[in-house]
């Protein structure tokens, strides 16, 4: 199986790998959503089922809460455990700052409530989402149903006054429906091509009426792994500034693989 692996999914799973190690015993976890947390999801699984580790979870979707159940993990609502230790996420961009942008998988607001409420935010994700500036993904915004149309007007007169290189705005689809989150809001995406000032975008983002959640993570992340395509694996603290670089050994993760098999 590890064979199989393309080199984009290895660098996503030896993030995935590392970041576990950062969960310690009795610890309450956020856990994130997307194809680099699924690794990590099954990363702490294959080390509960190992080490006897005893960890308590929060899942950011109801994929995530899926996939976790499926693996044993003991997943609880938000509200049983209000404030959490540590939250490992994946990320669409991130920048020097480890300013973010997420949501490309639409869960942008749990994440963003989760990782808020948890002491520490690691990121995990492959180098190729690492950006000069952020803004060449598009930034999603999570609006509600009611009156969309108005809210997505307000975003693009909203982006005039603001340093953006391009003010495109699009309703996310889920095939021939608008797409809907787990909250039952649709998703705008703007395609932005650079954000001058993400900050400043992210306040003004949330004053709109309708807007729920906007995906810019600002000062939210405190550490990333940055996974690359053979095994090797770079932390950056953005507190400590410490940086290590190591390296995974795909083949010992054999019994993560054979559970795809
Ligand atoms: C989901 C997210 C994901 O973390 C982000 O889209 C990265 O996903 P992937 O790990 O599949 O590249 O924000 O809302």
């Amino acid at each position: 199986m590890t064979a199989e692996l393309s080199p984009i999914d290895q660098a996503k799973f030896v993030a995935a790998r590392r970041s576990v190690d950062f969960v310690e015993n009795g610890m309450k976890l956020g856990l994130g959503t997307g194809s680099t947390a699924a690794w990590m999801v099954r990363c702490l699984a294959e080390r509960v089922r190992a080490e006897g580790l005893q960890v308590t979870c929060v899942a950011t979707s109801s994929r995530t809460i899926e996939l976790g159940t499926s693996l044993g993990l003991e997943i609880v609502p938000m509200d049983e455990v209000k404030w959490l230790d540590l939250t490992i996420d994946g990320a669409d961009e991130f920048d020097a700052n480890l300013n973010l942008i997420k949501g490309g998988g639409a869960a942008l607001l749990q994440e963003k409530i989760v990782a808020t409420a948890s002491d520490r935010m690691i990121v995990i994700a492959d180098a190729a989402k690492e950006v000069a500036q952020l803004g060449a993904f598009p930034l999603p915004v999570e609006v509600v149903p009611f009156g969309w149309r108005t809210t997505k007007a307000l975003i693009e007169e909203t982006l005039y006054s603001l340093d953006v290189m391009n003010r495109e705005v699009s309703l996310r689809m889920g095939g021939t429906e608008p797409l809907k989150t787990d909250e039952g809001h649709y998703i705008l995406d703007l395609n932005l091509k650079h954000i001058g000032n993400p900050r400043q975008l992210a306040l003004v983002l949330n004053q709109i009426p309708g807007v729920v959640e906007n995906g810019l993570f600002i000062d939210i992340c405190d550490v990333v792994v940055i996974g690359h395509g053979d095994g090797r694996v770079t932390v950056r603290d953005i507190n400590s500034g410490r940086v290590e670089n190591g390296s995974v050994d795909i083949t010992e993760s054999r019994n993560i693989f054979a559970d795809l098999d």
